[in-house]
């Protein structure tokens, strides 16, 4: 039996193929993974990268999700029993500009995804979600708390999760498992993968990574006039190594999960963007050249998750602490200065 892995060569997806490998391995058992990813936002040099890692070969598909036909191929030959459903556009800003973008990539190609595995009779899914849900919401978040979202990206996911849901609803012989990540940051730490994103970054640590490795001169620190800390913005990160192993949980607990539970997969903690420069400026001994400006439209003073639930239905909580986090953001960056 496989998994399927959608979005398999992006950043968090190829963390947890090495983690479900790992596992395997510490087992002493097999794991076949299909990764079909249509590489939008990736590059087959990741799966070198994991064979480095797990001495282990996945199988790779280039497809698109919204491609009926070709996810129908993938389930008929292979002996798929569960999916791990990353692949997505995630970027809020682009996502103002080419709203109909997401909604087909994100909301059309999700429900392609779910047809087929309908069809085919794979009812075990582990999604993608976002802590964007909560919308302003008074952290810290739980899963009780009403959603909403402010920005195309997020109502993809609102959207896909309100399906889920109905889905379940449906069909009981579903057990969805609709994760909820806070701020991913972090690599292995082999060094060997990480977060490359294109173009300018939109996030906060590839940003900053990028200033102390040299190829942008200063960060734009958006607002320092916030009831926080510092002033500045307060997030839950959370390396993206722990993230990749609540995934590999889920898998684990799905059978205890009836019908689609949310579940936030966060730390509890918050930092803030000064507290990020500070740590990332000693860690990686560069200096972090930056400039206060305005507040970032739609973007909240603090954000962080109740990460209680994760622990009781999954037996998991984050294990890595913000100095691991920017070393291993440090190690891949400063050895892969331009990505793969
Ligand atoms: P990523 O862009 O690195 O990975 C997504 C992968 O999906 C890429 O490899 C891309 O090529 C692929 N893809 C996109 N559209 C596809 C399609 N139609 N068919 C096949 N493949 C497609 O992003 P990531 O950071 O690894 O995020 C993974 C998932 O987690 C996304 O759904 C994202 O929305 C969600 N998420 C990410 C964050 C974050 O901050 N990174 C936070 C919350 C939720
Ligand atoms: C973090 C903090 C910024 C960049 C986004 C999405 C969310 C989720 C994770 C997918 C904030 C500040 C940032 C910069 C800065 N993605 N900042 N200068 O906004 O919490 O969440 O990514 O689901 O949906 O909205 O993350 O990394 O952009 O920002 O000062 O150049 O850093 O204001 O306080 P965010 P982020």
């Amino acid at each position: 039996m496989s998994l399927l892995i959608t979005g398999g060569t992006g950043y968090i997806g190829s963390h947890t193929v090495v983690e479900l490998q790992a596992l395997a391995s510490k087992q002493g058992t097999e794991q076949d993974i299909v990764i079909v990813d249509d590489l939008s936002n990736s590059s087959t040099k990741v799966l070198d990268r994991i064979k480095q890692i797990t001495h282990k070969t996945v199988t790779f598909i280039k497809a698109d999700i919204c491609d009926y036909d070709a996810m129908k191929a993938v389930f008929e030959q292979h002996d798929i029993e569960a999916v791990i459903h990353f692949a997505g556009h995630k970027a809020v800003g682009e996502s103002n500009e080419k709203p109909l973008s997401y909604y087909y990539n994100n909301v059309s190609g999700t429900v392609i995804l779910l047809r087929v595995m309908a069809e085919q009779n794979v009812k075990k899914l582990v999604f993608s979600s976002s802590a964007t849900v909560y919308g302003d919401n008074v952290s810290p978040l739980n899963e009780t708390m009403p959603t909403s979202a402010t920005n195309p990206y997020g109502q993809t996911k609102l959207m896909v999760e309100h399906i889920l849901f109905d889905l379940a609803k449906s069909d009981s012989d579903w057990s969805i498992a609709c994760l909820r990540y806070f701020n991913p940051i972090g690599a292995h730490n082999s060094g060997l993968i990480g977060e490359n994103p294109n173009g300018i970054p939109n996030n906060l640590l590839p940003y900053v990574a990028q200033v102390a490795v040299g190829r942008l001169a200063q960060l734009q620190v958006f607002g320092d006039d916030y009831d926080t800390v510092d002033g500045t913005g307060v997030r839950d990160y959370i390396h993206v190594v722990d993230l990749a192993q609540g995934h590999v949980k889920a898998l684990q607990n799905l059978d205890k999960i009836s019908g689609c539970k949310a579940i936030n997969l966060g730390t509890g903690n918050g930092t803030s963007v000064l507290e990020i420069v500070n740590t990332f400026k000693e860690i990686s001994g560069q200096d972090i050249p930056y400039k206060i400006v305005p507040r970032r439209a739609g973007d909240l003073a603090t954000v962080y998750a109740n990460a209680d639930l994760a622990n009781e239905l999954l037996d998991w909580q984050a294990t890595r602490n913000l100095h691991t986090m920017i070393e291993d953001t440090w190690r891949w960056q400063s050895e892969n200065p331009q990505g793969f």
